[in-house]
């Protein structure tokens, strides 16, 4: 059957799945919790329209993994999961806010097994929804439910990674007049976008919806529109992934126009031999689990009381340092950024497994 998740669910190294069928929608929900070896399992909730329900499982337990290698390169003391709210049609406001209302007693009586936040198609106002009938909800205020959108600090977490891969790669300070081609205008590249014309950057904007980049491209000085069939093969100095992820791949690759990739989309690389390609065709990857860290080190650092949105700004900024680290140490040892951030994850994580079982032996 075309459909059928049980091998999926069985061949997967993860720590469980819960699948709630949500009638009143067609929804289904899917919750990846791939490891609790740090804490427990956190990640956004992701809500779209998939081919199929394999796509959508498929697509939770992958990020989910990735929520993993994030906790662990930002040393936080989470796990990782992820939930998928894979719809059968676009929802109108009343009906997305009953979803987000049932998904959240389901979070609820999950009892803190998994905490989330807004990722790729919900947001701000769809955790404030979550929020009013759950607790495991990242940066919602329980007093003043004041909801923080995770986007703006992930895009200055992806700003400051840009800038030490420019560095880096062509031992240049600033962006001024860099070639920057952002692929999706949403929560993440949308911000991005001002912030780095703000610094003088030449940009190049594209996403699938056409007018949002036209609209955009009105509003920012020295922008241009790339149409979605040259994406990849536009010449760049940055490619700037920010909307889905197994972008760069086998076919991609091959194709590409820019120096650099460094974005916000999580699970940007197909599988992992694509950052061994990548560093073949001669062009520098950085790891999106580290550059793209900002939002979830913001709302962590916001349950541990550190709300000044200034403070939360320098401590993104922080990325900028973790890149600049992790492209020197790759440079130093001839390997590719990927393998030395993952060097860093598994040792953190094999770390804290025998921990565990010496804690359980005795
Ligand atoms: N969805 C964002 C990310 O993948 C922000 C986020 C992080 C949301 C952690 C919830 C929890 O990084």
């Amino acid at each position: 059957m075309k459909d059928d998740i049980l091998p999926l669910i069985t061949a997967w190294d993860g720590e469980g799945i819960v699948v709630r069928h949500d009638a009143p929608t067609g929804t289904w929900i899917f919750i990846a919790l791939h490891s609790s070896l740090l804490g427990c399992p956190t990640g956004g909730t992701r809500m779209k329209v998939y081919p199929g329900l394999r796509d959508a499982l498929r697509d939770a337990m992958r990020l989910a993994e990735g929520m993993t290698h994030k906790w662990a390169g930002l040393n936080s003391e989470l796990g990782g999961g992820k939930a998928v709210l894979a719809l059968s049609r676009p929802l109108d406001a009343e009906a997305r806010r009953g979803l987000m209302h049932r998904y959240g007693r389901l979070l609820e009586s999950l009892n803190g097994a998994f905490c989330t936040g807004a990722d790729l198609g919900t947001g701000p106002d769809d955790m404030r929804h979550v929020a009013e009938v759950s607790q495991f909800v990242l940066g919602v205020d329980q007093k003043t439910h004041a909801s923080t959108d995770p986007g703006p600090f992930t895009a200055r977490g992806v700003l400051a990674g840009i800038r030490s891969a420019v560095l880096h790669r062509f031992g240049k300070e600033g962006l001024d007049g860099v070639r920057i081609l952002i692929q999706g205008l949403g929560g993440v590249g949308s911000p991005l976008a001002g912030m780095l014309a703000a610094e003088g950057a030449h940009l190049l904007l594209c996403d699938a919806d056409s007018s949002r980049a036209q609209r955009m491209s009105q509003d920012l000085p020295n922008s241009h529109i790339v149409p979605i069939d040259r994406v990849y093969t536009e010449k760049c100095d940055v490619f700037c992934p920010c909307a889905v992820g197994g972008i760069l791949n086998e076919d991609s690759i091959t194709t590409m126009g820019c120096k650099i990739v460094a974005g916000s989309a999580n699970n940007q690389l197909l599988e992992e031999d694509d950052a061994d390609r990548l560093h073949k065709w001669g062009i520098l990857y950085v790891p999106d689990y580290i550059v793209n860290a900002g939002g979830a080190m913001a709302l962590t650092l916001m349950t541990q009381g550190i709300s000044e949105r200034e403070v939360l700004e320098q401590r993104v900024d922080r990325i900028g340092e973790a890149v600049a680290n992790i492209l020197e140490e790759a440079a130093a040892s001839q390997t590719t950024p990927l393998s030395t951030a993952r060097r860093r994850v598994d040792r953190l994580l094999s770390r804290s497994r025998s921990a565990r079982n010496r804690s359980t032996q005795s």
